[in-house]
């Protein structure tokens, strides 16, 4: 079966996880599969995510205030090491319903010396009954609660370099962490916790289709 760009999308109130070194492609797959949703509010904790149809904000303060259908937040380096502003972040979302929250990189809100907001946490468990929906990218899936992956239903793996986050990838997602270290530039493995799995896929931005 030839899988195309919307077999990908995930269902409304479902989760999903991308991963991968830095440069694989994991912010323009996810900026290709939110075209998908009309109400998206994301966490651009690099400060790097420049996208056509998205306001965006340093305070959190005037997200909230303006409120609009899709925004980037690109938290000032003060916000940035505030753990209380992150928790803020993800009640907004939590509040906002019907939205999806991208989280571009999440080992910066959490990371294995620091949990998980709260409200990231109610996200990703009440997400469905919301219809919140939490999309996650990370260089370093070892330092990713098991949480985030147990949550999540959609998985799009990259190449990792580092064996720990091959090893935790095909913990939670059964992705063989061989083949995930032979994958090529630019390609990936999608899977479902239902145990879909795709061959290796590739997103041609030209076409707008895998
Ligand atoms: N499928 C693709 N086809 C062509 N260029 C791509 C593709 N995916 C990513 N790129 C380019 O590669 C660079 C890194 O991609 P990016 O999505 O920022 O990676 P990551 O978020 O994993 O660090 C960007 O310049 C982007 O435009
Ligand atoms: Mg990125």
């Amino acid at each position: 079966m030839r899988l195309r760009l919307e077999n990908l999308v995930p269902a409304p109130g479902q989760h999903a996880v991308f991963c991968g070194i830095n440069g694989c492609g994991k912010t323009t797959l996810a900026e290709v599969l939110l075209r998908f949703f009309s109400s998206v509010i994301i966490f651009d904790a690099k400060s790097e995510i420049h996208w056509k149809g998205y306001q965006r904000f340093k305070s959190l303060r005037s997200l909230v205030s303006a409120h609009p259908m899709r925004a980037i937040y690109a938290p000032t380096w003060n916000e940035l090491q505030d753990p209380g502003e992150h928790e803020k972040f993800y009640q907004y979302a939590f509040r906002r319903t019907k939205t999806v929250v991208y989280t571009d990189e999440v080992t910066t809100v959490c990371d294995s010396s620091r949990e998980i907001p709260p409200h990231y946490k109610r996200c990703l468990v009440q997400g469905r009954s919301k219809k919140v929906m939490c999309f996650s990218s990370t260089q370093r899936p070892v330092e990713v609660p098991n949480f985030l992956f147990s949550e999540s239903k959609h998985f799009f793996c990259f190449k990792l370099n580092l064996e720990p986050d091959r090893k935790k990838v095909e913990q939670m997602t059964s992705i063989d962490r061989e083949k995930i270290m032979a994958l090529p530039e630019r390609y990936f493995y999608y899977a479902r916790a239902d145990g879909f799995q795709s061959s290796a896929l590739t997103l041609d931005l030209k076409k707008e289709k895998v």
